[in-house]
This record gives C-alpha cells, structure tokens and sequence, in this order.
C-alpha cells in the first residue's frame, strides 16, 4: 500500500514560501508513489489550548473546533511534511496552536500511559521546513526544539529539516537558486519506503540572499 504523506502548511499566506515549499515536497513525494494530501491551516478554527486538563482524564480534547480533524490526519499520516515561517525566532502562532492543542496526546502518553496505537509503534517519519526573513540562524534552533517535543507526543521521526533564512517576500521562495529542488528532494526521500530508519535528522541549511538586498533586519545582525 501506497505511504500517507500529509503535507501541513501552517502559514497565514497562501502561496507563500513555506506553502510553496510544501506543496514542492509533496510533489516529490508523490513521484515515488506516495499518497500525498495536503491540508493548510489558512481558514481553519483552531483555539488555543485552555489548559482545562479535560484530556488528563479522557486523552482527547474537550475544545470543539477544526483541531480534531487536523488531529486524525496527522494521526493517519505515514509521513508528515511540517512547514511554518518564523515568527519572532519560532513557529507561526497557527502552528503553535495546534502543537498546543497536542497537549492530549501528552496526557495519553504521560499521565494516562494509553498507546498511541494499539496495534504497536509505527513508522512514521517527518520533514520540517522552515522560512526566515532576516540572516539569524538561530531562529531554526527554536523551531527543532519544538518540532523535537511535538514529535514525541506525535510518535513521529524527524527525518529531515529544510530550513532557508534571508526568503521574506510573499513567494520569493521561487527566486532561491536551490530551495524549490531541495523541498522535491526531501520529499521524495521521507516518501522512500525503503530508506533506512534515520538516526538523527539531516538538515539542509540554506543560509543566504536568495533575492540580494532583500533581508529583513533584526536584532542580531539579520
Ligand atoms: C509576525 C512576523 C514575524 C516574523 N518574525 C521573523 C523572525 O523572527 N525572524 C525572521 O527571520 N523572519 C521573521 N519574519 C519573516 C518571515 O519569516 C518571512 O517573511 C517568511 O518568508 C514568511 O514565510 P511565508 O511566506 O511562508 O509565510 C516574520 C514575519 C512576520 C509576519
């Protein structure tokens, strides 16, 4: 059977970088027979998680909205491919938000020691991708340490990481001598059915102008 590659953009910008990116990788996918969906979070309903600790009792979210239909794909997915822009050093806030809203599955795990599933762990593998405006690097630390805590309660591998700095207009992205070529690439690999289990994920920086004078500033030198 065909793998499940779910591809998530998580931006507020339609067509912009990291939804390009997205859609790149599951086309990458997709040509090694993959089944691939993509979903955004652009026009979704997803609260915050309101810490009502409903899900320390049930493992499953009390706050009725779209969470729970992101959460069954994302549950379902052989493969997820994650793309967020960098939002003051970390992801988005509609990613964050759904990441908090994972806090039930951290209850299943923790507190209420329920398996993910029943039948036993899977493998499930996962592409992060993400996009900056200025020269920090550090902002990608962040977004791997969020990804790391989210894919532990996900049950999740993180194979890989696609992460470019210094993209910043809405769709620059095609502008970038390489960044489009790399989403494909990683797509196509995390959709490998045959590859290895990875050990560690390897991450493709792609660290500099792809549209020259084009940075936006910051605070550390970006
Ligand atoms: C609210 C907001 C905060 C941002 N914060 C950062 C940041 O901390 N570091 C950075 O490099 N770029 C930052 N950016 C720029 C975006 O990361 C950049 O434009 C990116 O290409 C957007 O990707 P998208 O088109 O997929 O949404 C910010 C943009 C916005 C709108």
């Amino acid at each position: 059977m065909a793998l499940r590659v779910l591809g998530l953009s998580t931006s507020p910008r339609e067509r912009g970088n990291t939804d390009l990116l997205v859609r790149e990788a599951l086309r990458g996918a997709e040509s090694v027979g993959a089944a691939a969906e993509y979903v955004s979070l652009h026009g979704l309903a997803i609260g915050p998680c309101v810490e009502c600790y409903a899900c320390a009792a049930t493992g499953g979210c009390r706050v009725a909205d779209d969470f729970q239909a992101i959460l069954d794909k994302l549950l379902a997915a052989d493969r997820l491919i994650v793309a967020a822009p960098v939002f003051f050093m970390g992801v988005c806030a509609q990613a964050k938000l759904l990441i908090d809203r994972c806090q039930c599955l951290w209850a299943r795990k923790y507190l209420l020691r329920q398996p993910l599933y029943p039948d036993g762990p899977r493998d499930r593998r996962a592409l992060v991708i993400a996009v900056g405006g200025t020269k920090s690097k550090k902002m990608f630390e962040c977004v791997g340490m969020t990804m790391k805590y989210w894919f532990d309660v996900l049950e999740v591998r993180h194979a890989a990481s696609l992460f470019v700095n210094q993209v910043d207009g809405r769709g620059d992205i095609l502008k970038h001598p390489s960044a489009m070529q790399e989403a494909f690439r990683l797509g196509a690999a995390l959709a490998d059915a045959a590859a290895p289990t990875p050990e560690r994920p390897a991450t493709v920086e792609l660290f500099g102008p792809a549209v020259p004078g084009r940075a936006r500033g910051g605070p550390d030198g970006g």
